[in-house]
């Protein structure tokens, strides 16, 4: 079939508000928007002003209303308990209303900031539809990240309640989530008037009277009191949800996300960018943590009238390199989207693919890859042995969903190895250069998106839209900057190449080095460091941490390795998946003093490099890649 982008595209450049306003009849609004889109709000306008709505109602409650309510909306599948729970739509809001009721009984309200700290378990989208149903903001945060940076994130949101679980379970050791909660709160200054815990029969957290409440006692005396929360009607720019992202500094971004323009866009994705129809099984395997999991987990899915899958799991060890392909079957998953990283250790595991032989994937139609850079090799291997289309495409936390992809669902266009394709409806890829002029065909450049941004995005970042204008929108002016640096094709096709900033991504999960820096530079040890993204087979990238150490330190070099490593662990989380710490006698900078961390990347990944004519003394350089060889590095 010849694909209709083009004049999809064309018709969304010719009356962009027609287009986004005729998008906007999929979603049911208690009141439609004065204006589709008002550029003298908020910082660079906001779609839907002036409209009313409640996003857990069009996720929920109109499909129970129109015929769905027997159909799976959720099905928990978790081969790391050995444990699967299904729920119909019906059920679902039952749980969800029942839950948002005692949220409202603890005091939380419209516009009240609710922390969710949990692992994949089905209640992890109930916390966050119950919110959005009586118009809280959630903020979800990654169960990988330690009470610091969790500490971190209460302070900023300043959260009524927080909803968490007595532990996550990861291949071989049961992670108590309840002493990394205490511990956040006591570290934090904006305290939570009230936690509800959920408990996991693997390990039972220990609960602090008058502060603590059991989610199930909770649950189970509003259900048996037939409570059930109402949905708040909130205006479409309301937030949502805050969602934390790496930023270029140490200090995470509260990314906000409003009702009313993420319904209409990712209710368009789902037809048009992921080519499925309502009822059928659709599966993101990601982690609630991450935007991919708000996004394709719980609200698109749901809100297209879809049955989304909720896995916890990992894509190899539970219990083998066959678990992503026994979901499929067993579930008939029309359309899978998960990191490249995750088929990387597949492929690893299982290079001929026999495990996938083994189950019958008849309703299998696409997968789509987004998170990091997919790689040729990994998109060549999962088209070989999968034998469906394999759809790379590219977005952010920022956009809450895709910015350039391939439209399955209107037509695939060719696939060309390497870049995610075209931009959607609603974005303008440009690609400019210092001076914020556009660059010819096939030349490196910032990749910027003219403004305005498309429904979804944020519109600001929570109570700080000085700091969204300056990370954002200053250095180019009329645009959004990505941060991300690449080129477009003399088709139009993006190339996504790398960050222009201090962001890698390591296992498709999103980090800042310079948060990593901040923490290995206040071991008492460590005179100076830097911390940089090295490639790694599986994990795309992994964080290398380079450290002079202090003027008469004369402990051993290993034991003040291994404490820096603690170190992060301890400060960040295990999802730093900080591993590898390295003592040199100096680090590479410039005559100005600007530490030379691209070069170190080069040196370690066995990439050509120009000394720069700047560098201080050229002789550090073979100094770092003596130690990186000492390490096996280049691999
Ligand atoms: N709670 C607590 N700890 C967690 C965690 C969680 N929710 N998630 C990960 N961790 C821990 C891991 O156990 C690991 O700990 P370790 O250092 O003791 O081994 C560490 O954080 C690093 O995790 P990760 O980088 O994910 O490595 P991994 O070896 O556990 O798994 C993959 C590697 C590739 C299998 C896994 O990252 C994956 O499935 N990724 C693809 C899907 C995805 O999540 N994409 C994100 C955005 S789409
Ligand atoms: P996150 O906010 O965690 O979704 O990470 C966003 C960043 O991941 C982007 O700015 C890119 O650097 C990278 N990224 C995401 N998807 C892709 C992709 N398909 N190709 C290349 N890079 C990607």
């Amino acid at each position: 079939m010849a694909s209709r982008y083009h004049k999809v595209y064309e018709s969304w450049q010719n009356d962009p508000e027609g287009f986004w306003a005729s998008a906007a009849e999929n979603i049911d609004w208690v009141k439609p928007a004065d204006k589709i889109f008002d550029p003298d709000a908020g910082v660079y306008g906001h779609w839907f002003a002036g409209a009313t709505c409640n996003t857990c109602y069009n996720c929920l409650d109109r499909h129970v209303a129109g015929g769905r309510a027997g159909q799976l909306a959720l099905i928990h599948d978790s081969p790391i308990t050995g444990t699967q729970k299904k729920f119909t739509y019906a059920e679902l809001l039952e749980d969800v209303a029942a839950f948002a009721a005692v949220l409202q009984d603890l005091g939380v309200t419209r516009g009240d900031r609710v922390i969710v700290y949990m692992p994949m378990i089905p209640e992890a989208a109930i916390a966050m539809l119950a919110c959005a149903r009586i118009g809280a903001i959630h903020s979800v945060v990654f169960g990988g990240f330690a009470a610091n940076e969790l500490a971190t994130r209460i302070d900023d949101a300043a959260p009524k309640a927080i909803l968490s679980a007595s532990c996550g379970i990861e291949p071989g050791r049961v992670i108590a989530y309840k002493p990394l909660l205490d511990k956040a709160i006591e570290l934090s200054t904006a305290k939570p008037q009230a936690c509800v815990i959920y408990q996991r029969e693997q390990a039972l957290a220990s609960m602090i009277e008058g502060r603590d409440h059991d989610w199930a006692a909770l649950l189970d005396a509003a259900k048996a009191d037939g409570k059930r929360a109402e949905c708040v009607t909130v205006a479409a720019t309301d937030p949502l949800y805050i969602l934390y992202t790496s930023g270029t500094t140490g200090e995470p971004k509260g990314v906000v996300r409003d009702n009313g323009g993420h319904m209409v866009a990712l209710y368009w994705s789902m037809k048009n960018l992921y080519g499925v129809e309502p009822g059928e099984v659709y599966w993101a395997a990601s982690d609630v943590g991450w935007v991919v999991g708000h996004s394709y987990i719980v609200y698109a899915p749901l809100l297209h009238g879809n049955t989304s899958i909720l896995f916890e799991g990992k894509p190899v060890g539970t219990p083998d390199a066959g678990v992503f392909w026994r979901i499929i079957s067993e579930h008939k998953v029309a359309a899978m989207f998960t990191a490249p990283t995750a088929f990387r250790a597949i492929k690893q595991i299982d290079p001929k693919g026999e495990f996938i032989e083994k189950y019958d994937l008849s309703n299998f139609r696409t997968l789509f890859l987004a998170g990091e850079r997919a790689d040729p090799d990994t998109l060549l291997w999962a088209e070989k042995h999968l034998k469906v289309p394999v759809i790379d495409h590219w977005w952010q936390t920022e956009t809450g969903w895709c910015i350039a992809g391939n439209p399955v669902g209107l037509g695939a266009l060719p696939v060309k190895h390497g870049s995610p394709c075209v931009p959607m409806p609603g974005y303008e890829i440009h690609i400019l250069d210092d001076n914020n002029r556009q660059v010819e065909a096939g030349k490196i450049g910032a990749i910027s998106l003219k403004l305005p941004l498309p429904p979804s995005c944020m519109p600001t970042l929570w109570n700080a839209d000085a700091r969204f204008r300056e990370a954002y929108l200053e250095e180019f002016p009329g645009y959004y900057k990505t941060a991300d640096a690449g080129y477009l094709d003399a088709e139009g096709y993006v190339y996504v190449m790398s960050r222009t900033d201090d962001i890698i991504n390591v296992a498709g999960h999103r980090l800042s080095t310079g948060a990593m820096e901040e923490v290995v530079a206040a071991h008492p040890d460590v005179a100076e460091c830097a911390v940089v993204g090295i490639a790694d087979q599986i994990k795309g990238q992994i964080p290398a941490g380079f450290i002079v150490l202090s003027a008469g330190v004369n402990r051993p070099t290993e034991e003040i390795e291994s404490e820096v490593i603690a170190l992060v662990r301890e400060k960040i989380g295990p999802v730093a998946a900080f591993k590898l710490v390295m003592a040199v006698p100096r680090l590479p900078k410039t005559r100005s003093g600007k530490i030379l961390r691209g070069t170190m990347r080069c040196i370690a990944d066995g990439e050509d490099y120009k000394t720069p004519a700047t560098i201080d003394d050229p002789v550090i350089l073979d100094e770092i890649a003596q130690v990186l060889e000492g390490r096996g590095y280049p691999g």
